[in-house]
């Protein structure tokens, strides 16, 4: 298998890219990520979706095109350059719902239906309120988190942020977690 031949990558994807380029977005998901996503979108039927940490869209154009078209998918980011972009860019499709706030301020006010599949790929979700989100997801949901392997550009001490989530998330008993050494390390979890 060659690991680097990705298929089916978004349309929009060179225009993100050459966008994150010219706004200075310098904290991408990759294609992998990206692939990883669709696929386990594509397996929820109407599904209902959570990413929290909308970036410039790159995550979320895979998302999108794994959606059918009873899925509906909720981003949340905090930078409103960031949101208007992604508007621009996706703001058309009814099934999606970008929304400028505090990821942590989102997670505490949100009451609506739970998740089939979240990416926390912002701290609230992620290394904040980890407890509350995993409330939010679906029996038999996924949870998936990115960059779980040591980056050149972690910042300092940031090792004890992932050995902190991992140990909590090992340790929770209606979890299910695979590892996977792909992208930047991807950890996806079931709620049983
Ligand atoms: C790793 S990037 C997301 C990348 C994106 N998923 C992609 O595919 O390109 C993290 C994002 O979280 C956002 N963010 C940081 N702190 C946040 C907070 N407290 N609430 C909401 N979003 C936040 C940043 O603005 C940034 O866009």
């Amino acid at each position: 298998m060659n690991d680097t031949n990705i298929q089916d990558v978004p349309k929009i994807y060179g225009n993100l890219q050459r966008k994150s380029k010219e706004v200075g977005f310098n904290m991408p998901s990759d294609l992998y990520t990206g692939t990883l996503l669709k696929t386990l979108v594509s397996s929820k039927p109407s599904a209902n979706i959570l990413e929290l940490g909308t970036g410039i869209g790159l995550s979320l154009s895979w998302m999108i095109d794994g959606m059918d078209e009873k899925s509906r998918l909720t981003t949340v980011d905090n930078d409103p350059k960031l949101t208007d972009i992604a508007k621009f860019n996706f703001g058309n499709d009814s099934r999606v719902d970008i929304i400028c706030e505090d990821g942590e301020q989102w997670i505490d006010n949100y009451k609506d239906a739970k998740f089939d599949v979240i990416f926390a790929d912002a701290w609230p979700g992620k290394y904040g309120q980890i407890d509350d989100v995993l409330d939010l997801l679906k029996t038999g949901g996924f949870y998936v988190v990115d960059d779980m392997s040591e980056q050149p550009n972690w910042p300092e001490g940031h090792q004890k942020n992932v050995d902190g989530l991992m140990a909590y998330l090992e340790k929770r008993e209606d979890l299910v977690l695979t590892k996977l050494n792909w992208s930047t390390g991807i950890v996806i979890v079931v709620k049983k």
